[in-house]
This record gives C-alpha cells, structure tokens and sequence, in this order.
C-alpha cells in the first residue's frame, strides 16, 4: 500500500528504549481497492448447514475467544470462553445495536456451549460494541476490552477497559467473579482520528470502537487497534474523501493499563472505505497479518467491493502493508448470499487461520430483483425479519495464508468454531 497521510513522529514510551517507533501510515488505495474479485479461494460456501447454536433467547453477533496476553486461546481447567455481542431474539435484527450486551459462553468439547451470563456488572455506556478479552494467567484477572456506546441515534463510541474479574470453574460450569475496574481508554483527538462532532459536519457514519488487545510480539508493549476515521475536511458525502476509515492504534503507558496514548493509525482506507471494522492481528512467521471487515456500503463512490474479511500482511506495525491477494480480499461472501456471514474473526491456526463470523441475514441479494435487499428488511413485519435473521454463529472457515495469498480451504460445519486448543491454565 502507498504513502499517505503522514503522522510521523517517535513517541517516547516509560523511558523504555524497546518503545515501538511510529511511522507514516499506510493507505489501502482506491487502486488495489479496484483490484476487488471474488475468487474459488475467496469465497466462501453458501451455508447449507450450520450446527452452531450457542443461545435460545439471544441474537449473537461479533464474538471473540478468551485470549492469553501472548494471544492464544485460553483454556482453564478445561474449559473455553468467548464472549459475544447478545440481544434478546425476539427484538427486530436492526434494534439489536442499541440493546447490545457482552455476555459469556463456555464450552467443554467446543460444541456444546452454555450461556454463563453477562460479562460485567456495570460496564460503562448505555450498551457495548465490540471488543476482545484478554487473561493475565500470573495475575489470574481478565481485562476486557469493549466498546461503550451512548443510545441511538448519536451512538458516541468510547473504547473501554474493565479490569479485575476472575475465573472460577468446577466440573459444571464456568463464572465470572470479582470486581470490576471500568475505566475509558481514550477519545478521539480531532487530527489522527476524527471526532463524532466532525463527522456530523461531514454527514457520514463515524466509528471511534472495537479495541482489540495484542502484545507487541518484539517490544512486549500493550497495545490496541481499533476502528476509527481520519479527519479529511470533506462535507460532501459524494466526494470519496468523505470515506475515511482508519485502524487506529493506542499503546497503554502505565502496567496495570489504566493510561492509554493515541499513536498515528495504522492503515488508512481515504478516499477507499469509511469502516475498517474489528481490526485485529495474526502473527505469523514473523510477519504482521492485519484483518479487517468492511461493508460493501462504506466502499467510496465508483468503487464495489462486498461484505467481506479483507487483510493486509506487513513486517512492523506499520507495515509496509501489502494487500492480501492484491486487493485486500480474503473471505467474501458468495454472490448468491451476499449478506450470509459478517464480523469475521482470524485466530491463528498452526501456519493457518481459522475464521469465526456469524451468520447474519439469509435470502437477500443485493439488487432487490426478485428477492429482498438489505436496505428493504427493516420495513418487512418483524416476524419475517426475524425469520431472515441467523443471529448466530455461523460455521467457521479454515484459510491458507501464504505470504501475499491466501485461500480458503474448509469449511467446519461440524459445530466447531473455534482452533483447537490443548491442555493449559
Ligand atoms: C461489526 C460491528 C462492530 C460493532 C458492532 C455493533 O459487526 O459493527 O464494529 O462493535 O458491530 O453492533
């Protein structure tokens, strides 16, 4: 991906030399952006059968496994959590945003889930986006990261951090004890990343959400992407630069977490796509696999591209990325189902990934021919919108990564959905 808006600068960091250097961002260009194809390696099944269910009474969405600081998937006494963005089932799909709640699955064999209830007790916002977990296995604490959001409409987004929760376990089940610390990691400064006030100005949607923890694997610094907006001054919704998503990135500056600082984002989509949404990292061989989903509406006016998982893999944290397969596209949904699957997330898998997601709506197309279009749900009676609605986990998919390529090479529609894990905690 090319130079673009530079936001250059060393930060200093506890005084530690090993502090991360912060280089210019790099910009997913409207060029590799037109390089968009759908591919047999990238795209995905048509969903036929899917034996995931985790919750009778809640809509499921983003979700994401117990992590250790190191990034493995967490297993304790037998035992693995994930935590999912949850909504009563009988609310319409569309009014789950403003009702979201982080709850807690657990899971012996991976299969059979069981509902452990929510994950804090008094999160900060009126409800919470998305966000990751992360298990300290010398302190024995969980740090969740999440999303607070403000109600509808204005739905202010501030990454948050509770801290504090323990894990107790027996031969039934799974619970989340302990107090928790909620604090705010950080705001959106206006320069590096828009502002919900700026992005009125500009008449478009804004995102400033879904803090995904990782240890940087050289420096051993707590970082955090998540999605942002660049501030481009545009108010023209038709002009491309008014699509200004970012992976912004923010480094804690204290042990315990509690202090967070703003660095220069990672990536820049201007002129490209508006939401770069659930950012995250694989590491593999050294390299820096940098995943992100997008909208086939937030691409930028006179470019196409679908609901997909789209990737980057670079040497550092800034790169220089270089789109997966040219164009960024690695898991898209297929033309006949262009709406069956989002929120996908890449765990690593041996030299593999394997891609949890959740199955979104069934029977729409994109054109309205015939069918229902995305746009047309939300005025459908709530029963037929529910009906279209998974609200579920949907089968994962196993992906090759292969330096700039990558290929999808199974579906695991035996009800798994997470990488396997061996005995730990
Ligand atoms: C992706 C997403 C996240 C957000 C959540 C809101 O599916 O848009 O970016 O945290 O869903 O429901």
């Amino acid at each position: 991906a090319g130079l673009g808006v530079a936001s250059l600068g060393l930060s200093s960091m506890n005084g530690s030399a090993a502090a991360v250097e912060t280089d210019s961002t790099d910009q997913w260009t409207r060029a590799e952006a037109e390089q968009i194809k759908l591919t047999d390696d990238t795209t995905a099944p048509v969903i036929s059968d899917n034996p995931n269910s985790i919750s009778d009474d809640y809509w499921i969405w983003d979700t994401w496994p117990l992590r250790t600081r190191d990034g493995s998937i967490v297993k304790i006494n037998g035992w693995q959590i994930v935590f999912s963005l949850t909504a009563p089932n009988d609310l319409v799909p569309g009014a789950r945003h403003n009702a979201a709640t982080i709850r807690y699955f657990y899971s012996r064999n991976g299969k059979n889930w069981q509902e452990g209830g929510k994950a804090f007790d008094a999160p900060l916002g009126h409800h919470q986006w998305a966000g990751s977990a992360m298990y300290d296995q010398t302190e024995e604490q969980i740090y969740h990261f999440y999303t607070a959001v403000s109600p509808e409409p204005e739905f202010r987004q501030r990454p948050a951090l509770g801290i504090g929760a323990s894990i107790e376990t027996s031969p039934k089940g799974v619970e989340l004890t302990g107090d928790q610390e909620h604090l705010i990691m950080g705001t959106p400064d206006g320069e590096m990343y828009q502002t919900l006030e700026q992005s009125k100005d500009q008449g478009i949607v804004y995102a400033f959400r879904d803090p995904w923890y990782f240890k940087h694997p050289e420096t051993g610094e707590d970082l955090a992407v998540f999605e942002a907006n660049t501030p481009t001054g545009s108010k023209d919704p038709s002009d491309p630069k008014s699509f200004n998503g970012n992976i912004g990135v923010m480094r804690a500056t204290n042990d315990e977490l509690t202090e967070w600082e703003l660095l220069p984002p990672v990536m820049e989509a201007i002129g490209t796509n508006q939401q770069l949404e659930r950012p995250h990292f694989v590491f593999n061989d050294g390299k820096w696999y940098l995943f992100t989903i997008s909208h086939k509406f937030t691409f930028a006016p006179g470019l196409s591209g679908p609901d997909a998982l789209y990737g980057f893999v670079g040497d550092s944290l800034y790169g220089d990325y270089k789109p997966l397969n040219e164009s960024g596209l690695v898991i898209a949904n297929p033309e006949e189902a262009p709406f069956q699957a989002y929120s996908w997330l890449a765990m690593p898998q041996g030299d593999n990934i394997l891609v949890e997601s959740f199955e979104n709506f069934r029977g729409l197309d994109n054109t309205s021919r015939g069918s229902i279009s995305l746009d047309e749900v939300g005025y459908l009676p709530s029963e037929e919108q529910k009906e279209l609605f998974g609200g579920t986990l949907a089968p994962s998919l196993k992906v090759q990564l292969n330096g700039t390529e990558t290929k999808i090479v199974a579906e695991l529609n035996d009800g798994h959905f997470l990488p396997s894990v061996g005995r730990s905690g």
